[in-house]
């Protein structure tokens, strides 16, 4: 047990009471952001006179030499140090001798492990924007080959309206991209430096704030020392923005689940993305789309942990804190994790579009056309409405679609229908007609389909 704070204590820690405080176990997933925070402040003490040039250069080669060692895998975390931050300090005073006392002057380990964690979070921020804008681009490949690939349309997971591939995987388009703008927003709030605030209360050393918060990319330092140590909004945040993305990621997968089906057969997952059964030969499971949607629940679960934990915390620091790390990095991991196999199990994954168009065709997806074109004729709607109900039912007593009826049937329940009927309520028309803005007509489509080109061009 190697601890920072011994000072003022006469007996040693129970080893119980070690282990259950002791947090080096998983913050060690801080060390760079650790690291690199001890840098700049250690550049700062020196820039304020408080250290020397010479001591400064002596911890900043101190410090270097531990990050190599640790990333080169000659310094291992050794479970005697008590968090990420002593594991540091500790290192640099076995390195460097006295010098490697003076680092923490002016800081506690409060901002310090508030600067961390920020800087973890922001970089992670960074890698999980970088994959869904991979899946952004995999999704708009997908809508650029599908424009004209028919399929229904639901709601109440009853056939309702004829739209594209193209059609329905942009609506994914646009939930992705409002997680990235989600994620920068949480970025962009959080972006300011706690460090220099000490344990709550400040310092009493010149410190350079403005310096520090420079240097680490911040847009300045945090404006309440109190706030700045205990402030974990940005964590409660980032995990409702990756519970989002996973909530996104879990509707899909649900679809592609019931595509895969022997029901549907809209899509056959890859061989590489399936998974077979131990007993039943024929199998050829969509594990990892279960998967994905099964591990929502544990990054809601990361969310609802912080929200629990931070309730009832009085201001400032306190060590219910510490609870924040696990679930965050599981929850970041998982989701980075789950976007980068969703990803790939989208691409790879074959639509069989005859199947689509098909099963828009069954559907009396068309049957709103076939009221549309009434009223064209001069029918009122809701007659119209009436009339193609009874077309409906016929055609559910002779087993087959709005297509398939003859003219004669057609006239029989409204004399309004002439030959044109047919073309009106070709799935092809039904489609294309459709060309408001955010509609799935072609035209509409491709406007969209550039607007997301230029989109991913500028947010890259
Ligand atoms: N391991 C601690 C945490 O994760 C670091 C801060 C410790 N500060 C303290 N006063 N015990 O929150």
């Amino acid at each position: 047990m190697a601890q920072l704070w011994g000072g003022r204590f006469t007996k040693e820690t129970d080893q119980l009471v070690y282990n259950f405080n002791a947090s080096l176990g998983f913050d060690q997933k801080l060390y760079k952001q650790d690291i690199t925070g001890s840098m700049a402040h250690a550049s700062m003490l020196a820039k304020q006179g408080i250290l020397t040039e010479e001591e400064k250069e002596e911890i900043l080669d101190g410090l270097k030499g531990i990050l190599e060692d640790i990333q080169n895998g000659k310094l291992e975390f050794s479970p005697e140090y008590e968090d990420i931050h002593s594991f540091v300090e500790a290192n640099l005073i076995d390195r460097k001798g006295d010098v490697g006392k003076k680092l923490h002057t002016g800081r506690s380990r409060n901002d310090q492990v508030a600067l961390d964690m920020k800087m973890y979070v922001r970089d992670e921020i960074g890698e999980t924007d970088l994959l869904l804008k991979e899946l952004l681009e995999s999704l708009l490949k997908i809508m650029e080959e599908n424009l004209h690939t028919y399929m229904p349309g639901f709601t109440h997971l009853q056939k309702a309206q004829p739209v594209t591939l193209a059609h329905h995987f942009g609506a994914y388009f646009e939930m992705f991209k409002r997680d990235r703008s989600r994620l920068a927003d949480t970025k962009k709030r959080l972006n300011l430096c706690p460090l220099g605030s000490g344990a709550l209360a400040g310092t009493t050393y010149p410190l350079d704030r403005e310096y520090t918060a420079n240097a680490l990319g911040f847009d300045g330092p945090t404006l309440n020392s109190m706030d700045s140590v205990s402030d974990r909004d940005y964590l409660i945040e980032l995990l409702s923005d990756l519970s989002l993305i996973m909530m996104h990621l879990s509707r899909f997968c649900e679809e592609i689940i019931l595509w895969n089906s022997n029901e549907y057969q809209f899509v056959e997952i890859d061989d590489g993305y399936s998974t077979g059964s131990s007993i039943m030969p024929q199998k050829k499971n969509p594990d990892i789309a279960e998967l994905v949607r099964g591990k929502t629940g544990r990054v809601y679960g990361a969310l609802m942990s912080m929200l629990t934990t931070m309730k009832g915390i009085p201001l400032a620091y306190n060590k219910d804190m510490q609870e924040d790390k696990e679930f965050t990095f599981d929850a970041i991991d998982t989701v980075k994790g789950c976007i980068a196999l969703f990803n790939g199990m989208v691409s790879t994954m074959e639509f069989k579009k005859e199947n689509m168009e098909r099963s828009a065709k069954n559907g009396f997806t068309n049957a709103t056309d076939a009221a549309d074109y009434l009223v064209n004729h001069g029918v009122p709607f809701r007659d119209a409405h009436g009339i193609v109900g009874q077309l409906v039912l016929h055609c559910i007593e002779k087993n087959i679609s709005l297509d398939e009826m003859s003219l004669e049937e057609y006239k029989a329940i409204s004399p309004v229908f002439e030959e044109d009927i047919y073309e009106a309520i070709s799935m092809k028309n039904c489609v294309e007609k459709r060309n408001t803005i955010g509609a799935p007509g072609t035209e509409a489509m491709k406007q969209v389909i550039e607007l997301h080109k230029k989109y991913l061009k500028e947010n890259s």
